[in-house]
């Protein structure tokens, strides 16, 4: 699908998408097309429901007079509300309405409420970026009946008065969209085909960008001493791998990194301690956090992000075979904490012990921000609305948490206490790999603060965000959202890019 955007016109062909406020009334472009089509629009307004909430689209087909095929007139919701997430909602909501109906071209003729935070030309990007994140698609493994799931729309122009800033704006957005399309591809990628060599081979194309990537196997990762993360890959056929990518940015050379790590579980069968059939579904996407890792890595060399970063990503299969890890085994970390693996499917913190110690040793980072697909219960506390946030530093976890909302990927903050930190003690080594059977995504965190330093450090858990199961959200049409890659990307801009 093609975007540019165009000078005010009224006169494209295709879908014609025009804007209406919450309780508002028809004004600007929607009103001038309303006189064009000889009061069409009011007069489907009057027979209608629609009275401009988010969401909401007012179809109409074919007015006269006009060159456009049908009108979508879109609410765009309170107008102090109308801010940028709004605009790329209302943008994926038309998008979404004409993506694969037959319809080819749409334009956006939409105007901002005075009152609305969104306008001009960050208005005409913002929209852009909507119907961009709509317009991901994943049907490779697709032999028939294609042409069904395939878009028809092959081209959107965001009309704006701005035209030159509007695609100056948009150009660092669509380097954005780029690294969260590599990471939904990568967590929609079924476990047969992406295995932790897989991915690493995939991570190498970014050295086209200008990303410095070393690859790490097992008997590199062995001389290091990463006991934890291998014992979680020796039950499975496939090498595990640590892949680092590094993009240089700053300004200066030796500004301290800050430090991306995901948990990149290619399947979690959950070992020896088995899943069950329909608890074992989906783990293909238990690597979510290692993809959001290199998906922002991607989208910060694509859009040439002014400062260094560090993403490091732990890639293993967890599975069940003769020569897999057992409960009771206890292993020992590159940090030389011992660890008594109680439970082989509590294994994302074992992969994270090695690498999150491996970033602050070797890179000496200014701080270390993890994603993971850590714990179940996350779900239980939060739902699928907000990934847990967990951190040693207020100063960081605020950062983060404002990034998040700003994009629209909230994260809701949990406590770390001394309390929780004693329910990992074991009988017979430094620490066992579960808590009890409460707080099990505090717990799991606690675990992973274990191999922190005094460097700032957040952990996110993202099990409830990483991909969806029922209705897709209006920005993520597929099973794997690429959650992350836009909240690490507006951290990086707003706060360590000066
Ligand atoms: N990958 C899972 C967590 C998970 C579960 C993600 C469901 C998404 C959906 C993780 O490795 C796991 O199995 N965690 C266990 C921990 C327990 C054994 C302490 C869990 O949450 O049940
Ligand atoms: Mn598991
Ligand atoms: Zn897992």
């Amino acid at each position: 699908m093609q975007i540019k955007f165009v000078p005010p016109t009224l006169s494209g062909t295709g879908a014609l998408a025009l804007g209406m406020p919450e309780g508002g009334q028809l004004s600007g472009q929607a009103l001038e097309v309303d006189r064009l089509s000889e009061g069409a629009i009011k007069r489907a307004l009057g027979v209608s429901r629609f009275s401009g909430k988010p969401g909401q689209i007012l179809e109409i087909v074919a007015p006269a007079r006009l060159k456009a095929s049908r009108i979508l007139l879109v609410g765009l919701g309170k107008p102090e509300k109308f801010d940028s997430m709004a605009a790329e909602r209302t943008a994926a909501g038309a998008a979404g309405r004409v993506f694969a109906n037959g319809e080819t071209a749409l334009t956006f003729a939409v105007d901002a409420p005075d009152e609305a935070p969104c306008k001009g030309a960050s208005l005409a990007s913002h929209l852009a970026m909507g119907a961009r994140l709509r317009s991901y698609t994943f049907n490779k493994y697709r032999t028939k009946d294609r042409d069904e799931h395939e878009p028809t729309l092959k081209e959107v122009a965001i009309s704006t008065g701005d035209v030159q800033a509007a695609k100056r704006a948009f150009a660092a957005m669509d380097a954005v969209a780029d690294g969260v399309f590599f990471a939904r591809d990568l967590v929609n990628e079924p476990p047969n085909v992406l295995s932790p060599e897989e991915f690493a081979k995939r991570t190498q194309s970014f050295s086209k960008l200008g990303v410095k990537v070393s690859v790490l196997g097992e008997a590199e990762m062995k001389n290091l001493g990463m006991g934890a993360l291998l014992g979680v890959g020796q039950g499975s056929e496939r090498e595990s791998k640590l892949v680092v990518m590094h993009w240089n940015g700053a300004r200066k050379a030796e500004t301290p990194p800050v430090a991306l790590v995901g948990k990149g579980v290619c399947f979690d069968s959950g070992g020896l301690s088995l899943k069950t059939g329909a608890g074992m579904m989906g783990m293909k996407g238990d690597m979510g956090g290692a993809a959001a890792v290199a998906g922002t890595i991607h989208a910060l060399a694509a859009r040439k992000a002014r400062a260094n970063v560090i993403g490091a990503v732990g890639l293993v299969e967890n599975m069940p075979d003769g020569n897999a890890q057992r409960p009771d085994d206890v292993v020992k970390s590159m940090s030389g904490q011992t660890i008594e693996v109680l439970n082989t499917d509590a294994e994302g913190r074992l992969v994270l012990a090695d690498v999150l110690w491996y970033v602050q040793s070797q890179f000496k980072p200014k701080c270390v921000i993890d994603l993971a697909t850590l714990t179940g219960a996350i779900m239980v506390a939060l739902g699928h609305e907000h990934a847990g946030l967990f951190s040693n530093d207020d100063a960081l976890a605020e950062q983060i948490a404002r990034a998040a909302r700003s994009v629209g990927e909230p994260v809701w903050r949990l406590p770390l206490g001394d309390g929780y930190d004693k329910m990992l003690k074991s009988k017979i080594a430094d620490m066992k790999n579960i808590g009890g059977p409460h707080a099990g995504s505090i717990t799991a965190a606690q675990f992973l603060q274990r191999f922190v330093n005094k460097t700032p450090w957040a952990h996110l858990d993202i099990a409830g965000v990483a991909w969806q199961d029922g209705e897709h959200k209006e920005l993520a049409p597929s099973w794997g959202t690429g959650w992350g890659v836009r909240v690490l990307n507006r951290l990086i801009a707003d706060n360590y890019e000066k």
